[in-house]
Parts: structure tokens; sequence; C-alpha cells
């Protein structure tokens, strides 16, 4: 069975501009077609504005589509809105969400209780999801004293509460040092299987390591869906392609690279002795590096050294989306 399932879903806003003049329509999710099986964690990337949250406002109820239909765990999010929010745990980014003067144990209690979990059940439950998120010792404490870390890992706890087959989770790192996220990590890795997770996040690291399958979406349309390898080879090769050069190239070197043949996408990037680096993700790998060699032979620049790396999720999410966001 699909955990998630959409189809033509459509959201739009009003942009309005001041009292009297007619308002613009904004086209935040545009049509976009998902099916995600149980147990995964699927990935949902996009730049700034792509249409993420909105997405998964509409799929938890928060907000109603303009348009399409969508369902989770089997239940349609406008007509069985109720068994819906039972069956799902949701994790927004921001502060919210929390009592800051209650204990983290009363949290999850409090929680418990209003998602419906069985008296006898709340207790036990609450107690194994604190050791599970590393809450086990400061259960006693109030949330206020805790650290960001501390409260996102909280937060995951409470989504997990009622124990829902399908988990959102809105950028759940973000935010965090190194250390915490990498611990989220790890509690997120750890639910594969038991849950669907639906994960959004701009660290494409993090989506490379954790998600079964990714869409990008783009300006509210998904781009591509596929697995992070499978993302990667879309863009061609499977390398790329490190030029360094003497001295500091502008904008409009950076035009001619991009406009050779084969190249998906050209990031300059200045290094402290002086250089600069330009990264070149290359469809056809060796001619299109040789073309940029020669381009640049041509506008006298000095070229220092050329490496090759493996294509990163990152590279080829900027070779699909382009580098703007908004
Ligand atoms: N309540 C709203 N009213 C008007 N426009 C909105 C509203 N909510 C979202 N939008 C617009 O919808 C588009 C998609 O926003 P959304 O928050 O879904 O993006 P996102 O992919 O989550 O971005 P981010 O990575 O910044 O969180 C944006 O253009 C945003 O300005
Ligand atoms: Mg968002």
């Amino acid at each position: 069975m699909l955990a998630i399932e959409t189809s033509d879903l459509r959201r739009t806003f009003n942009r309005s501009r001041g009292l009297f003049r007619g308002g613009e329509e904004l086209v935040a999710v545009d049509d976009v077609d998902l099916a995600v099986p149980e147990g995964m964690i699927y990935g949902l990337l996009g730049h700034n504005g792509a249409g993420k949250t909105t997405t998964i406002k509409m799929l938890s109820t928060l907000l109603i589509p303009t348009a399409g239909s969508a369902r989770v765990a089997g239940f349609d999010v406008v007509a069985d809105e109720r068994s819906v929010r039972r069956n799902l745990g949701v994790v927004l980014g921001g502060d919210r969400g929390l009592y800051n003067k209650l204990t983290a144990r009363d949290n999850l209690v409090y929680f418990g209780h209003l998602y419906g979990v069985p008296r006898g059940a709340v207790g036990p439950r609450v107690d194994a999801l604190l050791d599970l998120v590393d809450l086990g010792d400061r259960a006693a404490d109030r949330v206020e004293g805790f650290s960001r870390g501390m409260k996102q890992r909280l937060h995951l706890a409470k989504a997990l509460v009622h124990d829902p087959p399908v988990l959102f989770l809105d950028e759940p790192t973000i935010g965090l040092d190194p250390a915490a996220a990498v611990r989220v990590r790890e509690i997120i890795a750890g639910l594969a299987r038991e849950k669907t997770v639906l994960l959004t996040t701009h660290y494409l690291h993090e989506a490379d390591a954790l998600c079964d399958r990714i869409a990008i979406i783009d300006h509210g349309r998904i781009i591509v869906e596929d697995t992070p390898a499978g993302i990667k080879s879309q863009v061609g090769g499977d390398r790329r392609h490190l030029i360094s050069v003497r001295g500091n190239l502008n904008g409009w070197t950076r035009e001619l690279l991009g406009n050779l043949p084969g190249i998906a996408s050209v990031d300059l990037e200045p290094t402290d002795d002086g250089l600069t680096t330009i990264t070149l993700v290359a469809n056809e790998s060796a001619a299109s590096v040789d073309a940029a060699l020669r381009a640049l032979h041509q506008e006298d620049v000095e070229v220092d050294a050329v490496r090759t790396a493996d294509l990163t999720l990152e590279d080829a999410f900027l070779a699909l989306t382009g580098e703007r966001s908004e």
C-alpha cells in the first residue's frame, strides 16, 4: 500500500497587493503527484519557496488543497481529516509546540492523552520514547532549560507519541550543531521500515544518506523523482570536475562556461591562496571539460590544476534546479 499518495495536488495563494488592487495568484504547489510506499524515508527537496512546507501542510490537514487530492495512510486529507491526523506525526520547523514550563516527560504525557493513547499505555510509551531520543536522564527537567538539539529530539518523540505509521519532518535538523544533527539523523534512520517518513531538508548530504527516494520540487512542480543515485546519474556524468585557475573570474566567464555544450552547472569559488576553483558538472565528461579548458585558454586564464571528484547530490540538485532560489 502507498503511505502517501497525491494526485494533481495544487495550492494557490492570493498575493494581494493592498486593499483595492486585485490580487495576483501565486501557485505554491502545482499539480503534484506523489506515491510514497510504506516504510520508506522519502525526501522532498527544493529551494526556499519551492512548495515543500505547503505540500506538507496540505498532507497534514493544516491547509486545504485548492485542487487535486491526497491520501495519507489510505485516508483522504479533506474527507477524512480526523483519520489522517490519527495516523500522522508531524514535526514542523520552529520553536513552537512544546510547553516550556512542563518537564519533558509531562509534555509527552500531555500529548499522549491529547492523541487518545490509552491511559495505561501512556507512561510506558513515554518512557520508551524518552530513551529513544536520549532524554531519559532529562525526563524530569523543564523544557525551558533544553538546548535546541534536545528540544528537537523531544519534538520527534512528541510526533511519535501516538505511534503513527506516517511521519512528516520539515527540516528536522535546521539550526542544530553537527553532533546534534548526526544524532537526529540516527534517530530518523532508526525509524526506517517501521514508519514512513516524509522529510524536507536543505542539507543535501543528509538527504543522500537518509532517503530511499527523493522528489525535487521547483516552483511548485516535481521535476525529478528517483533514488539519490538515480538523481545523480540523471545529471549525466557521475563525476564533477574541479578546475583551479589563477586570479579572480567574473560572472562573464561563468556565463561563457555555462553556455558550453554538455556543461550542466558552473560554480566559482575563490580560495585563500588567490586561486579560483571552478566546479563544473559535465554531461559528456571528457569532451565538455576539454571545451571548458580551451575556452579558459582563449580568455588567457591560467589553469592551475584539474581534478575530478564524485558527484554529490548537491551538484545534481543545482544542475537540475539552477542556482537561484525563489
Ligand atoms: N500563507 C501564505 N500566503 C501566501 N503565500 C504563501 C503562504 N504560504 C506559502 N506561501 C508561498 O508559497 C510558496 C511556497 O512556500 P513554502 O513555504 O511551501 O516553500 P518551502 O519549499 O517550504 O520553502 P523553504 O525551504 O523556505 O521552507 C512561496 O512562494 C511562499 O511565499
Ligand atoms: Mg518550508
